[in-house]
């Protein structure tokens, strides 16, 4: 068994190299990184290794001889490379994975990862092509909870972002090659590791974060958020990816009814973590189209921000919450995957691990 693995320099596929060092795959690995030479791609891989608690030993069953040097915009550089040929496991992690509108989301998203895969299904014995989706590529106006179903989502304009319209776009673009082995799994809102919290990645805790600090946001108190740590998410990943047979072609990787936790369990998880009463009695449900009238907070509650870009950013984040979706997960749980542990079990970690960092650079990251 070879594995490519894409996206290993990010968040979840860090977490996904991370989890094959522990199932001792990371030998049999390929890793398809951008940078200027193998070299310093290994250092990337190795380095994010290592933020995701690998330890240095087992970091070091990467070698450079394991890294493909390329970028998905551009297979034709890598396309002759004789090792794709001997790649039997593919999972794809890298994308564009940003709100903004990135120019480039749909040569990355849609564009390359079509040319990656066949490029990779013409010269390889490919047993199964992992797609690493998201959930919220279903678009606007769906019924919670979300089925996992290929016609759980709208291919219009009507999503929210250029980027989840991109992640369905190439589900179905992947579904119509040919003979192509390809499972989908659409996974919910990644955030924080279930014991390093938000050390290997910030990204999406700084949005409670302000929630809190302003003591208003788009969720209800008794509205439940499908949220999942990294490592679950890339545990159920390589489970998805690696098990010989599996009963369906797309799964909800997502905390699904068992595991999501009302907003107002956060709320006493957030307070009990940092110390301070939990903000139930002062909290305000806003509407996005109202969040605007929070501007005036902004510098008594978060400090010396730039103002358009704090409310741009809480707009587009409470649009999503404001859909108020649970993933439903019964599929990946038929497969005898265990359910993701709660955000509330390990909120004060992500809360510990934050300490002292600004929320707007934690914000950074997940705009590029
Ligand atoms: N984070 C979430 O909450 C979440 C939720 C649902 C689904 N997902 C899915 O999970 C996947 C990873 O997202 P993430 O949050 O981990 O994003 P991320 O941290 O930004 O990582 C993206 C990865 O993709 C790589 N990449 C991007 N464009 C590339 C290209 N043209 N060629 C080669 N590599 C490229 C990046 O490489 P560089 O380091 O060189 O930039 C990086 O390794 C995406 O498919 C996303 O849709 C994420």
């Amino acid at each position: 068994m070879i594995i490519l693995l894409t996206g290993s320099t990010g968040f979840v596929g860090g977490a996904v190299a991370a989890d094959l060092a522990t199932r001792g795959l990371l030998g049999a690995t390929l890793f398809l990184v951008r940078a200027a030479d193998a070299t310093l791609a290994w250092q990337r891989v190795h380095d994010n290794l290592l933020r995701f608690g690998v330890p240095a030993a087992l970091a070091a069953a990467v070698t450079p001889a394991q890294i493909i040097c390329g970028d998905m915009t551009a297979v034709d550089k890598f396309a002759q490379d004789e090792r794709l040929a001997t790649i039997t496991h593919v999972i794809h992690c890298a994308a564009l994975a940003t709100f903004s509108t990135n120019p480039k989301i749909w040569a990355n998203n849609v564009d390359g990862t079509v040319a990656l895969a066949q490029a990779v299904h013409t010269k390889a014995k490919l047993q199964r092509w992992l797609q690493v989706g998201t959930a919220m590529c279903c678009g606007p106006g769906m019924t919670s909870p979300v089925n996992e179903s290929w016609e759980s989502g709208l291919s219009d304009e009507s999503h929210l972002v250029p980027y989840t319209q991109s992640k369905l776009a190439v589900e179905h673009a992947l579904k119509a090659i040919p003979g192509f082995p390809l499972v989908v799994a659409r996974a919910s809102i990644v955030v924080g590791h279930s014991t390093l919290g938000c050390a290997p990645s910030p990204s999406i805790f700084w949005v409670f974060r302000m929630a809190f600090a302003l003591e208003r946001f788009t969720c209800a108190p008794d509205e439940c958020i499908d949220i999942i740590p990294a490592d679950w998410c890339a545990s159920a990943m390589v489970s998805l990816a690696l098990k010989p047979s599996l009963a369906h072609d797309l799964y909800h990787v997502s905390a699904g009814q068992s595991s999501s936790n009302r907003f107002d369990a956060i709320d006493i998880a957030y307070a009990k973590a940092g110390g301070t009463e939990p903000i139930a009695p002062r909290y305000q449900q806003v509407a996005v189209d109202d969040l605007r009238s929070l501007v005036p907070l902004f510098q008594e509650r978060l400090g010396r921000v730039n103002r358009l870009l704090i409310l741009r950013a809480l707009m587009l984040y409470g649009a999503f919450a404001e859909l108020n979706y649970v993933f439903d997960n019964d599929r990946l749980l038929g497969e005898g995957i265990a359910p993701s542990p709660p955000l509330a079990d390990y909120l004060a970690e992500c809360v510990r691990t934050s300490e002292g960092i600004p929320m707007t650079e934690q914000m950074a990251h997940d705009f590029k």
